[in-house]
């Protein structure tokens, strides 16, 4: 299907972000505050025959590509269902997920089952300490154990880390070896103001140049490898033990202009951007006996209805009024 999801900068949306619940077992200090917040009531949160409803619209739109995120999807009761429900309304190979990874062995054999081939395991450290103080509780060996389960299960994994000032430099070696290792892409994510806490400052980012830097003085040289469109990593070969390492430049070379996302919130809204408003009440016309066209319609004005770039300029980052854990990755 030609793309009708094209907003006024002629970028083309191909891309759906679904988060299926604003719940986690991890409160990660960039994303999450310290106390549990209060979630969304779960009859508030679409259910999985809504959410295949909106994708199913969606796909006739031109979208090609799903991510499932959260919160952390994998709390969310029978996922897999959701899984094999997507299957059956686009390619199992453009279906992917976004974890945190505690939960994802032990669900690994019902995902697979149900078509799950791909997965982004969030990991921001490679050691029990630092873990902890990332993500405000333990669990590194779980994660890891998750992550060579998927290896093993046949999975397309990638890793995503932080890039936090004070924080990430002490991974970049680890992290490394881990790339060069597993063979598996390591993406480093530039801390962007999406914390709960709104603790988010320009110099707590590390920033992508400053990481590829670093690297080079332990590894040696990093090529530049070619960039897939939309994607928003520049990912690098480290020539001398070939591992991947990918950078996210979210902040200091933000890709809104190649951006082909939109966002379907657990409770039912649209995102045409992380640092958009909601643009669009899905919930309510579904559960007002909408008929697709309503639907399509509703999409596509969150789509026209999307800006340039963060904020006014593309630099300037305007704090949206939910943190991440709440949008979803
Ligand atoms: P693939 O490259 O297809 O694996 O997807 P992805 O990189 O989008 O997936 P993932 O969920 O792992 O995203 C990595 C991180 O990039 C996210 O966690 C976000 O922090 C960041 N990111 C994703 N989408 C956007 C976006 O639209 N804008 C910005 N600024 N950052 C984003
Ligand atoms: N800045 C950058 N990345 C973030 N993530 C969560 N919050 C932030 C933030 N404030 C990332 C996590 C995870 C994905 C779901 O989103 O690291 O990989
Ligand atoms: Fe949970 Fe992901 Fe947020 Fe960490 S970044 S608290 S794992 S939703």
């Amino acid at each position: 299907v030609a793309s009708m999801l094209v907003d006024g900068f002629g970028r083309k949306h191909t891309s759906l972000r679904i988060s299926v619940t604003d719940r986690c077992n991890l409160r990660c200090t960039y994303c999450m505050p310290a106390v549990t917040p209060k979630y969304q009531a779960k009859s508030l949160l679409l259910t999985y025959e809504e959410i295949i409803r909106f994708t199913r619209v969606a796909v006739d739109l031109g979208v090609n590509d799903v991510r499932v995120t959260g919160g952390e999807p994998l709390v969310r009761a029978d996922l897999d269902r959701l899984i094999a429900m997507l299957a059956r309304v686009l390619d199992p190979s453009r279906i992917s997920l976004t974890t945190n990874g505690v939960l994802l062995q032990q669900q690994l054999p019902r995902l697979t089952e149900a078509g799950l081939r791909s997965v982004n395991v969030s990991l921001d450290a490679l050691d029990e300490t630092s873990f902890e103080q990332s993500t405000r509780r333990r669990g590194l060996s779980m994660v890891l154990d998750s992550i060579q389960a998927a290896v093993d299960a046949g999975m397309k994994v990638k890793v995503n880390a932080i890039a936090k000032r004070d924080f990430t430099e002490s991974q970049l070696a680890a992290f490394g070896h881990f790339a060069n290792r597993t063979k598996l892409p390591v993406r480093f994510i530039e801390y962007m103001p999406l914390d709960a806490d709104g603790n988010w400052d320009a110099d707590n980012v590390l920033s992508g140049s400053e990481i590829l830097r670093r690297l080079s003085e332990h590894f040696g040289p990093l090529r530049p490898l070619p960039r897939r469109q939309g994607a928003p990593a520049v990912d690098y070969k480290i020539e001398s033990g070939g591992g991947t390492i990918g950078i996210v430049a979210s902040v200091t070379e933000p890709f809104c202009q190649a951006c082909n996302r939109i966002r379907l919130t657990a409770d039912g809204k649209i995102r045409n951007c992380l640092f958009g408003n909601d643009s669009g009440d899905v919930r309510s016309l579904l559960r007002s006996g909408a008929n697709d066209q309503a639907i399509a319609d509703l999409l596509k004005s969150a789509v026209a209805a999307k800006k340039r770039g963060h904020g006014s300029d593309d630099l300037v980052f305007v704090r949206p009024s939910r943190p991440m854990y709440s949008i979803g990755g």
